[in-house]
């Protein structure tokens, strides 16, 4: 039996009011894979992984979620199906503690204690457990997207969103960070990662698509869309 996509999207538009800012996208994200969707500012990267994750409505369209068909089901719907993203900003709560984090998620679908999801986190980020009890805000910019990493890898989720992972941090954290991104994939999690630096997205991606002003530019494995991503993305990213 053949594994149905991680993720489909046919001829999928949204907007905003009557802007549409995503116009008539296909996309495919086979499962277990790593894939990248690179593009500048303004190309509709986060507004696409937010309908993916039902926080923004399609306007037309069709989306499926493991084979499944998804338009219209709600974020808590998505969310039960396996589906958690790591947010632009990284959505963490500055004034709580690192372990206090990790308890604001839900992972009634695992059936793990609180004690359990520590254990996993930590043994797969140290540097956190080291932190359980500083508060988030006193993290590093880099501890602080380990963690809101770390939160949604605990849901066990089967597709991970990832939303401008390395904005703004150091290269040797971005470098980490990118590590444990991609042992998850060898443990077979599907992640699909918005970058606007393509040079580091591309080094570890299967598969990777640029999207300029709405509309999918190119789509293929890294080393066919070196030509596309140094012209819409310049040379330096
Ligand atoms: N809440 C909103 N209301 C109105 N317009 C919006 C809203 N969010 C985004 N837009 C517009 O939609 C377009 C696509 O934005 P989106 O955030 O999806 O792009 P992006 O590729 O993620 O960009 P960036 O690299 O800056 O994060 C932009 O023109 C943006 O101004
Ligand atoms: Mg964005």
């Amino acid at each position: 039996m053949t594994v149905p996509p991680a993720v489909e999207l046919i001829g999928l538009t949204a907007g905003y009011g009557r802007i549409e800012v995503v116009h008539g996208i296909d996309l495919v994200v086979p499962a277990g894979s790593m894939f990248a969707l690179l593009g500048p500012n303004g190309a509709g990267k986060t507004t696409t992984l937010k309908v993916i994750d039902g926080r923004h409505p399609a306007t037309s369209g069709c989306l499926h979620i493991g084979g499944h068909h998804i338009n219209g089901a709600g974020a808590d719907a998505i969310a039960r199906a396996g589906v958690c993203s790591v947010p632009e900003g990284r959505g963490i709560f500055p004034n709580l503690t690192v372990a206090e984090n990790l308890r604001v998620m839900n992972y009634s679908r695992l059936g793990l204690t609180d004690a359990e999801i520590r254990e996993r986190v930590f043994a797969r980020f140290p540097i956190l457990g080291q932190r359980h009890s500083q508060t988030a805000g006193t993290l590093s910019g880099g501890q602080q997207q380990m963690l809101a990493m770390a939160r949604a890898v605990a849901t066990d989720p089967a597709l991970l969103l990832v939303d401008e992972l390395s904005m703004g941090l150091a290269p040797l954290i971005v470098t980490e960070l990118y590590d444990a991104l991609g042992s998850l994939a060898a443990d077979g999690m599907t992640v699909l990662l918005v970058e606007q630096f393509a040079r580091t997205a591309l080094a570890i991606a299967d598969y990777a698509a640029v999207m300029v002003h709405g509309e999918i530019q190119a789509v293929g494995q890294p080393a066919d869309l070196q030509d596309v991503t140094d012209a819409y993305l310049g040379v330096a990213s």
